[in-house]
C-alpha cells in the first residue's frame, strides 16, 4: 500500500527504517504534474531500488516569475492516483514552510555549472534547484536519486553537488521520453496552441540534423550551430534562447570543432499562439512556454 508523508520528520524514520532492514531507497524529485515522463523514472527507480519515493513540491525558489510559480498546475489527486498505479512506495508532499521555515537564509550553489544555459537567462534558478535538492536528500536519505537527462544542465549540477557535498547517493539519469514526432514529453506542452505544437517539432528535428551532419563528417562548431539555427529559425512563433555546443561533463563552449561527446543543448521560447483562440478559452493568453531539448552528439 502506497504511504503519503507530509512531514519530513516522518519521512526521515521511514527511510532509516527501510534502510535498517537493507533495503535501498530510491527518490524520485518532481514538482507533481506529473506524466509519462515523470513515470519512466519511476520506473527507473524501481528497477535500481527496493523501495520508491516520489517527492511533489512545487520549488518557490527556482521560479524566477511568481506569476508562473503561481500557475504552476498542481493536481495532486490525480498526481496521487499516478503514483499509487505506478508502483510508487511513499509519497512525500512537503508544506513549503517545512522546507523554507521563516527566516530561511541558507542556499546550496553551483558555481560555473549553474551560469551557462538555462542559467544565463534564470538568475538564481539552479541556485534554487539544488537546495530544495539538498533539502530533499536531507529528508528522504535515500540511497539513489533520478532525475531526467532532458534537463542535463540540471542532472549535471546535481551530480556535481552530490559529489562535491559527500552526500553519498547515487545520481542516475533517466533517458528522455518522447511524443510519437520527437517532442520532448513535458507538463508545459499542453500550454502550446496547436501552431506552436506543430512548430515545436523543430527543436528535434534540429538535434536529428546536427546529428547527421556529424555523421557525414562535418566537424564544424560554425557549420553544425548555422544549420541547426536556420532549422529552428522555421518556428516563427518561437525565438531562440540558445542553441550550442558544449563539453558534456563541465558544460564549457566548444570553440571550433567538434572532436569527442559533444552536448547540443536548446531552448525555445513560445510566445501565446493565439491564432487559433485557444489560449483565450484556457485563460492562457499572455502565457510563453520555455521548451528545452538536448542530445549529447558522439563523432
Ligand atoms: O526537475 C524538476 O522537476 C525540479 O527541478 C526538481 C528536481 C524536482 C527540483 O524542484
Amino acid at each position: 500500500m502506497m504511504l503519503t508523508i507530509e512531514s519530513r520528520r516522518e519521512l526521515q524514520a521511514w527511510s532509516d527504517g527501510e534502510r535498517a532492514a537493507g533495503r535501498c531507497v530510491a527518490l524520485v524529485p518532481t514538482m507533481g504534474a506529473l506524466h509519462a515522463g515523470h513515470l519512466s523514472l519511476v520506473e527507473t527507480a524501481r528497477l535500481r531500488a527496493d523501495r520508491v519515493v516520489v517527492s511533489i513540491f512545487v520549488n518557490p525558489t527556482q521560479f524566477n516569475d511568481s506569476k508562473d510559480f503561481d500557475a504552476y498546475p498542481r493536481p495532486m489527486e490525480v498526481d496521487l492516483a499516478a503514483c499509487r498505479s505506478a508502483g510508487v512506495d511513499v509519497v512525500w508532499a512537503p508544506r513549503a514552510e517545512e522546507l523554507y521555515p521563516a527566516g530561511a537564509a541558507s542556499w546550496v550553489d553551483v558555481e560555473g555549472l549553474s551560469e551557462p544555459l538555462c542559467g544565463g537567462n534564470r538568475p538564481g534558478h539552479f541556485r534554487g534547484v539544488t537546495t530544495v535538492v539538498t533539502k530533499l536528500f536531507l529528508a528522504a536519505r535515500p540511497h539513489v536519486a533520478v532525475f531526467g537527462e532532458k534537463d542535463f544542465q540540471q542532472l549535471t549540477v546535481i551530480r556535481r553537488m552530490a559529489e562535491d557535498l559527500g552526500f553519498g547517493i547515487e545520481i542516475l539519469g533517466a533517458p528522455t521520453l518522447r511524443e510519437s514526432d520527437g517532442l520532448a514529453l513535458w507538463s508545459r506542452n499542453v500550454h502550446l496552441g496547436a501552431k506552436a505544437r506543430e512548430q515545436a517539432i523543430r527543436i528535434f528535428e534540429s538535434l536529428a540534423l546536427a546529428e547527421s551532419l556529424l555523421a557525414r563528417g562535418e566537424r564544424s562548431t560554425a557549420t553544425i550551430l548555422e544549420a541547426v539555427h536556420k532549422k529552428l529559425g522555421e518556428a516563427t512563433l518561437a525565438s531562440i534562447d540558445y542553441a550550442e555546443l558544449r563539453d558534456p561533463a563541465s558544460l564549457e563552449l566548444i570553440a571550433e570543432a567538434v572532436e569527442g561527446p559533444t552536448l547540443l543543448a536548446i531552448a525555445l521560447q513560445f510566445e501565446p499562439d493565439r491564432s487559433v483562440g485557444r489560449d483565450a478559452a484556457e485563460g492562457l493568453r499572455g502565457e510563453r512556454v520555455r521548451l528545452i531539448d538536448n542530445r549529447v552528439l558522439i563523432p
